[in-house]
């Protein structure tokens, strides 16, 4: 008999947020009476999606260990690292004796607390039975140019354009080499780069514009409004 596949999340937490000035790291900031990252976690557990989450924290964060669901029994902890692929890379190393070579990972930013349950099982049921994986994303409607220096080289043709958010699905050990083969590459800002680097052509699947990542200060309302919306 096979074994049913399963679906792990893992949630890269241990950046320090430097655009939002803040005094502490973005995930750690209050939303609505709990934090950032909180909400994140208890949205990715509410959709039942999930057999575990590994969250990748800073060895050194002092604000992880207080939260009452770092001790929820699906979370499992793991040590963030220098960039956020590092982070990653080290989240699915604490899953090794868990998750199954061709079992699903979905890698979501703890930066994106407003992720809903239906943009969740809308990914998981659009790929589960693909051969590579994909990401949430967005079309761009907004006029892209490519500047250099302060001046317009060009304009791009937006029909292709897309913004990439999360959560990105991919398989676990596919996903693990094509991070460890691409280990210290700056061009790896998210999971699908990993894979095209690999000669994939992941797919995309398109989310909800209020999945927002807080990056500036600005965004914590933002998320706040959307919050107040979803309910
Ligand atoms: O900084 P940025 O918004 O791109 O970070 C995206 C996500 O990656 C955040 O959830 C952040 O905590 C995480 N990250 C990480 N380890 C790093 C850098 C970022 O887990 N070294």
């Amino acid at each position: 008999m096979t074994r049913p596949q399963k679906f792990w999340a893992v949630v890269p937490a241990a950046g320090v947020g430097k655009r939002m000035n803040a005094g502490r790291p973005k995930q750690y900031l209050e939303l609505g009476g709990k934090t950032v990252l909180e909400h994140t976690l208890s949205r990715l557990l509410q959709s039942e999606a999930f057999a575990g989450i590994a969250v990748a924290v800073s060895e050194d964060d002092g604000y992880w260990p207080d939260l009452p669901v770092a001790s929820h029994p699906q979370i499992i902890r793991a040590k963030g690292g220098i960039e956020r692929a590092d982070s990653v890379l080290s989240a699915l190393t604490a899953l090794r004796h868990l998750a199954a070579d061709d079992d699903w990972v979905l890698v979501h930013d703890a930066a994106r607390p407003c992720i809903t349950a239906s943009d969740i099982h809308l990914l998981i049921g659009t790929l589960r039975d693909d051969d590579v994986g994909g990401i949430l994303a967005l079309a761009s409607h907004d006029t892209l140019k490519n500047v250099d220096k302060g001046s317009i080289l060009g304009t791009l043709d937006r029909s292709h354009i897309w913004r990439a958010l999360t959560p990105q699905m991919f398989r676990y050990q596919a996903l693990k080499n094509a991070l460890e083969m691409h280990q210290g590459n700056p061009a790896i800002t998210d999971e699908a780069s990993a894979l095209e680097l690999q000669g994939q052509q992941p797919k995309i699947v398109e989310g909800r514009p209020d999945n927002i990542k807080i990056t500036r200060p600005e965004d914590l309302a933002l998320a706040n409004f959307y919050m107040e919306q979803q309910q």
